[in-house]
């Protein structure tokens, strides 16, 4: 059943554009050139992934956030406004060009160059009294990356919790690699917490994923942890619950966690038990990976239903 218009996801966010050069024989290095089979200039960013992920599977989702007066912010907006992004609240700034990321990949691994571009200068101030209109759910997405935004993110969990909101957060990367306390603060505030396996260690403090899990779960919060090609893990009812990620023929991971997100947070909105919710996680992680960039080949509800049920059973 899809949501009522009471359960919008309202997601503050960072909006790029993805140029992926993928198929590389040997990676770059300073002073040589290399050839890649394939180029793709693509909406990228997990904000925006996630928030098209979610769209894809029905669920109403408002979007905040800026790019520049430019063609790369046109196309990003293009495919948000495609998928049913509501994106009333982007803004288009004058002075600054939209973000982008390089990302030079292979099926193994990337690497990554960002021009982070007019996502450093979303504030909380950007979020609008009238953005809050029938939201039910508050998602944040790259924490460390969206350096205007990132010190008002308590203060809009604060005020989300305040209208009756739950709120989740994936912290995403920090690019300094110092993974900054105040994290703790934000995190204290979530009803979900969706880091990776290398965020789960920078800001759980422990190498060992499980006593993170454990150290980062209380008042009710659920941490998920996502773990590539070998899944995801959480904490169900206190004990360690292992989610096998299901098999497809993986040709770019890009976005896999974004769309990892969509697809708990729709079944969890939609009151499914935890476990579902992770399937879906993973499932949704999974189908994201069988093209390049992170919306290309992201899910609709019908398909994640039928890979579901070849994957875990049931319907
Ligand atoms: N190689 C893979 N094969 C199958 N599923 C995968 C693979 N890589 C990722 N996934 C799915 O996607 C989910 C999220 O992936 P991952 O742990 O890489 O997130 P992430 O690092 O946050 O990704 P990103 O931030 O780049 O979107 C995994 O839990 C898994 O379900
Ligand atoms: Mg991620």
């Amino acid at each position: 059943m899809p949501p009522s218009t009471q359960s919008i996801v309202l997601i503050p966010g960072e909006i790029n554009l993805d140029l992926i050069l993928h198929g590389f024989n040997a990676f770059p290095a300073l002073g040589r050139e290399v050839l890649v089979d394939e180029c793709l200039a693509t909406l990228g960013s997990a904000s925006a992934i996630t928030a098209v992920g979610l769209a894809r599977l029905g669920v109403p989702v408002r979007f905040v956030g800026k790019i520049g007066a430019d063609v790369w912010g046109d196309q990003c907006l293009e495919t948000m406004r495609g998928a049913g992004v509501d994106s009333t609240f982007v803004e288009r700034s004058v002075g600054t060009r939209t973000g982008v990321t390089v990302a030079i990949s292979s099926t193994a691994d990337r690497a990554l160059v960002t021009y982070p571009g007019a996502i450093a200068e979303l504030t909380a101030a950007d979020v609008p009294s009238a953005a809050w209109d029938g939201a039910a759910h508050l998602h944040v997405s790259s924490y460390y990356l969206q350096e205007g935004l990132r010190p008002s993110v308590p203060e809009l969990f604060r005020r989300a919790r305040e209208r009756g909101m739950t709120v989740s957060l994936d912290p995403g990367g920090d690019p300094t690699g110092h993974w900054r306390g105040d994290v703790r603060e934000a995190v204290g505030l979530t009803d979900l917490f969706l880091p990776n396996a290398v965020e789960l260690e920078g800001i759980g403090g422990d190498a060992d994923p499980v006593r993170c899990l454990t150290a980062l779960e209380a008042e009710g919060r659920q941490v998920v942890a996502k773990l590539g090609a070998r899944g995801s893990l959480a904490l169900v009812n206190g004990r360690p619950e292992s989610v096998p990620a299901p098999a497809v023929g993986v040709v770019d991971t890009t976005g896999a966690g974004d769309s990892f997100n969509a697809g708990f947070l729709a079944a969890w909105l939609g009151r499914r038990a935890l476990v579902d919710c992770i399937r879906d996680g993973v499932c949704c992680g999974a189908l994201a990976t069988r093209g390049l960039g992170g919306t290309t080949t992201q899910a609709d509800a019908d398909e994640l239903a039928a890979f579901r049920a070849a994957c875990f059973g049931g319907e």
